[in-house]
């Protein structure tokens, strides 16, 4: 496996705005008491109905908004079904509660549509560890490799790329690019590139970001909770660093780690993804155990303790605020997003091609003709 250099970027230091993760934390809302919380949820409900909006929302954002969601006609998910929900829906105005690459993906693939967000500072460290320019310059250098980008990337980005990936679909892409005989540059999460790399066997040139939260994992610290509970299954979000992927019984996208957590046969699950994902599960899963994955030694700081700031941004006050207002509006510029949105397109495509034969994980390489259409030029 060949590496770039690792990009440091020193989130937890004092920098411009919420990159920095300490002013994401001061930026996020603060507790309600229940009956603010109440009279927030009413007025999105009608909120919603009015400006005919629908929220879709990610599984680590406050539990509140992904109950609205639901109850509303919105969604909740991982990445890739919000992005093809959102291009779906018939609502002209969809409000992500997320991050910044998730309003982006949603106004690329809809640029008719109004895409609001409750603050537009949500960021990832992905996103903010693959700076566009630095990227292209990148690709430049390699330009016999087929350029596959995480779906937390910035427009730009994505316009640099041949296809775009999220965690629930990107071992099977790249599985079958593979099959094709394509050498992979790989960008921006060095620990999911370095996962499907060693389940595909790929030749991929990796970047070198990572996601603050998940890197936070230790395998060290999870080996010993495993040792309390002997019973329970490890569910690993594929961001995870190697030595606690290497403990999973299922590695997988959110939606995917829900559905192992409903459907495997046991009732303890240690989790190692955000936190804000548990919500779920229980609601999911009522009668089974949920512990979250250890992410330091007892005496640690950590960034992130498992949640992400910038996911934490999103609350009931600012989402009826956008609903009222038309703030806080998703903009790409278009000549960006044309370029985007093949990169998308290609993953939604091979998705929905993908269910359509209902393929299993690893079935991809037999089935060439069927994705013959699809791919870079
Ligand atoms: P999923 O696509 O698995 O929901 O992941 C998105 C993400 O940002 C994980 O950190
Ligand atoms: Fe980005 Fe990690 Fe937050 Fe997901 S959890 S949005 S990858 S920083």
């Amino acid at each position: 496996m060949q590496t770039a250099a690792i990009k440091t970027v020193e989130y937890d230091h004092p920098q411009e705005g919420t990159s920095c993760t300490a002013r994401a934390w001061a930026r996020t809302p603060a507790p309600l008491a229940p009956h603010e919380k109440a009279a927030l949820k009413d007025r999105i409900r009608a909120l919603l109905k009015e400006k005919q909006a629908v929220l879709v929302a990610h599984y680590y954002v406050d539990a509140d908004l992904q109950d609205l969601a639901e109850e509303t006609g919105g969604c909740v998910s991982d990445s890739l079904e919000m992005a093809r929900f959102g291009r779906d829906h018939p609502a002209k105005t969809l409000v992500v509660a997320g991050v910044r690459f998730m309003g982006e993906t949603a106004k690329i693939l809809s640029p008719e549509k109004t895409i609001l967000m409750p603050d537009l500072d949500a960021t990832c460290s992905l996103d903010l560890g693959c700076p566009a320019d630095e990227f292209a310059a990148f690709c430049d250098q390699h330009p016999d490799r087929t350029v596959v980008v995480y779906a937390n990337t910035s427009a730009a980005v994505k316009a640099r790329a041949d296809w775009m990936v999220t965690s629930s679909i990107g071992l099977d892409i790249v599985q079958h690019l593979h099959a094709q005989g394509k050498k992979i540059l790989w960008a921006p999460d060095r620990h999911l590139g370095s996962y499907i790399q060693r389940k595909t066997g790929a030749d991929m040139l990796m970047w070198q970001g990572a996601c603050i939260v998940h890197d936070e994992f230790k395998g060290v610290e999870l080996d010993l909770l495993k040792a309390e509970y002997p019973d329970a299954k490890v569910l690993v979000h594929p961001e995870s660093p190697d030595s606690v992927v290497a403990q999973a019984d299922v590695v997988g996208s959110t939606s995917q780690l829900i559905n192992a957590a409903v459907t495997l046969d046991a009732e303890r699950f240690i989790v190692a993804t955000d936190n804000g994902i548990l919500h779920k599960m229980k609601l999911a899963a009522p009668h089974k155990q949920f512990i979250e994955a250890p992410t330091a030694g007892n005496s640690a700081t950590c960034k992130s303790c498992a949640h992400c700031p910038w996911m934490a941004m999103n609350g009931l006050a600012n989402l009826a605020e956008v609903l009222e207002t038309g703030k806080n509006e998703i903009h790409v510029e278009p000549a960006i997003g044309q370029e985007a949105v093949r990169a998308i397109d290609r993953m939604l495509d091979f998705a929905a091609a993908k269910k359509a034969k209902a393929l299993p994980t690893g079935a991809l390489e037999q089935e060439s003709k069927l994705f013959a259409g699809i791919g870079p030029a």
